[in-house]
């Protein structure tokens, strides 16, 4: 768009439309570079609900169209999200896994009850191998959960090597009498998950012990480079990382931290619903998921004192929105509506994650299919591709590329109790030399003029897409699957080293500088 028809329309815009001007300055040529590792787009998903089952999983039979028994849109949609890695298969099922209650003839695999997540049944149809398999079809490396809560270092270990052996051991042997005579590679090993709670109800002092003796025994070639990552802690408690660092971080390359948008003290206090809130509850959710900026540096103020090189990675392995269920589902399944709001919650800890990325250099989205802030949701033959998963299509070229420091200079929102920022922004250059810069306006009911001085960029075209809806709760239906997707967005002017942008109300703009 030309900068004379950028004002014919600035003039012709109802005033209440801009209501506010906001500021960002990139610096596009800092120091230090800071790659954004592109495990920070990382999925998760757990042994629960219809996560995997009908999620994933709907078997090589089902009239439901798959490949090899995997929901065919469901694969096709994470294909074109490039994502980096899937964590599997918990969560707090991890704890009570036993690999080898995946392998082999599904009709000979035993039924467990799973105590976790309403003492359903759990038939393994979706073992070792469909997840290896699942996760090839997808092109995602793989982030392995291993039982330390119930099972032993052998247990652990033993799996390991039934996934990556080379040929000739006993267990080589046995995964491919079970139709896998090649290894299967393994990227990140969890020892244990919520040591401190479904995990085991562990003190700090003894899970250090045992993440130690576990990551002793828990070994893939070394040719795969596997990051060991120990169970961090949850949110703020920076009493957990002190005593992991202290006395674990010579044996880990990494320690996860779990941290989801809704109240702190969710057992005396109603989470939010996923749909029908006004805009003080709004507001308490982006607010509630902002609190990851300052977890974040709380934990890394204390991984810095043990770890100043920055060796050990701070892998959120857990994060997202956790509502009230959706009425008339089983409470235990954590299935949840998903709305722009939702969205703006993935672009706006997307863009805390830039900021942090050094430190920072993996994340998982709880989780991937029907649970909690899912990207995808099913039912029966449909699957409706989510607002989140919309962020993370803006998002995807992101991934290993080069943080570009940002500074935003912003108002705030108000509502009852609570207060967000408007404007959120990070910017990266990518691995294919393009600088995407993107912007969020967390107003629900008004625009945002921003102004963005690029330093020490020479771009001179801009183009870009937005990601917005018609309503605070706007989500996608069977009715209408594309009611929330990115449109192309050409309203942005560029002249010089100045960028003006007037965002809409409520949406994530994905602007691309070449
Ligand atoms: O994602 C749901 C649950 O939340 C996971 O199983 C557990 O690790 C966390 O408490």
């Amino acid at each position: 768009m030309s900068a004379w028809w950028a004002a014919v329309l600035a003039i012709l815009m109802p005033a209440a439309a801009a209501a506010a001007a906001d500021h960002v300055t990139i610096d596009g040529a800092p120091r230090t570079k800071t790659v954004l590792d592109r495990h920070i787009f990382g999925q998760f998903s757990e042994q629960l609900g219809r996560g995997i089952e009908d999620g994933i999983w709907v078997g090589p039979d089902s009239r439901i169209p798959n490949i090899d028994g995997f929901r065919r849109d469901v694969v096709e949609g994470l294909k074109a999200l490039h994502v980096s890695d899937i964590r599997w298969p918990g969560g707090c099922f991890a704890d009570e896994y036993h690999w080898r209650d995946g392998i082999g003839p599904r009709d000979r695999r035993p039924v467990r009850t799973n105590t976790n997540w309403g003492d359903t049944t759990e038939d393994n149809a979706f073992g070792t191998q469909e997840f290896m398999r699942f996760t090839a079809l997808v092109g995602a490396d793989r982030y392995l959960a291993v039982n330390l809560g119930s099972a032993s270092p052998s247990e652990g270990a033993e799996w390991l090597q039934y996934i990556t052996a080379p040929h000739g051991s006993t267990l080589a042997n046995e995964r491919s009498t079970n139709g896998d005579p090649q290894p299967w590679t393994v990227s990140m090993i969890g020892i244990g998950n919520e040591l401190w709670g479904c995990g085991g109800t562990m003190e700090a002092g003894y899970a250090a012990d045992l993440t130690r003796r576990y990551a002793t025994f828990l070994k893939v070639p070394d040719s795969m480079h596997a990051l060991k990552i120990a169970s961090g802690p949850y949110g703020d408690d920076t009493a957990w990382t002190e005593t992991m660092m202290r006395h674990a971080s010579d044996q880990i390359d990494g320690l996860s931290l779990h941290f989801y948008t809704m109240p702190k003290d969710w057992k005396h206090v109603a989470k939010s619903h996923a749909t029908g809130f006004d805009q003080t509850d709004w507001t308490r959710v982006l607010s509630m998921a902002a609190q990851m900026d300052t977890v974040l540096s709380a934990q890394e103020r204390v991984m810095d004192k043990y770890d100043p090189s920055r060796r050990v990675a701070l892998i959120v392995d857990e994060w997202g929105t956790w509502y009230e269920p959706e009425p008339g589902t089983n409470p235990h399944w954590l299935f949840q509506q998903n709305t722009i709001r939702d969205a703006l919650v993935a672009s706006t800890t997307f863009d805390i994650f830039a900021r942090h990325a050094a430190r920072v250099r993996g994340a998982n989205i709880a989780q991937m299919v029907n649970v909690l802030q899912a990207l995808f949701l099913t039912d029966g033959a449909t699957t409706i591709r989510t607002p989140t998963y919309w962020a993370f299509d803006l998002y995807k070229n992101d991934q290993g590329g080069s943080v570009l420091p940002t500074r935003v200079t912003t108002h705030r929102l108000t509502h009852g109790s609570w207060s967000i920022e408007a404007l959120s922004a990070s910017a990266v250059r990518g691995r294919d030399g393009v600088v995407r810069l993107a912007l969020t306006n967390t107003d629900p009911e008004q625009s945002d003029a921003v102004d963005v001085s690029l330093s020490g960029l020479s771009e001179r075209n801009v183009s870009g897409r937005i990601l917005t809806g018609p309503a605070m709760d706007a989500r996608n239906t069977a009715e209408h699957p594309d009611a929330v997707r990115p449109a192309p967005f050409e309203s942005a002017v560029l002249s010089g080293n100045a960028l003006q942008v007037t965002l809409p109300p409520r949406s994530v703009v994905m602007l691309e500088l070449r």
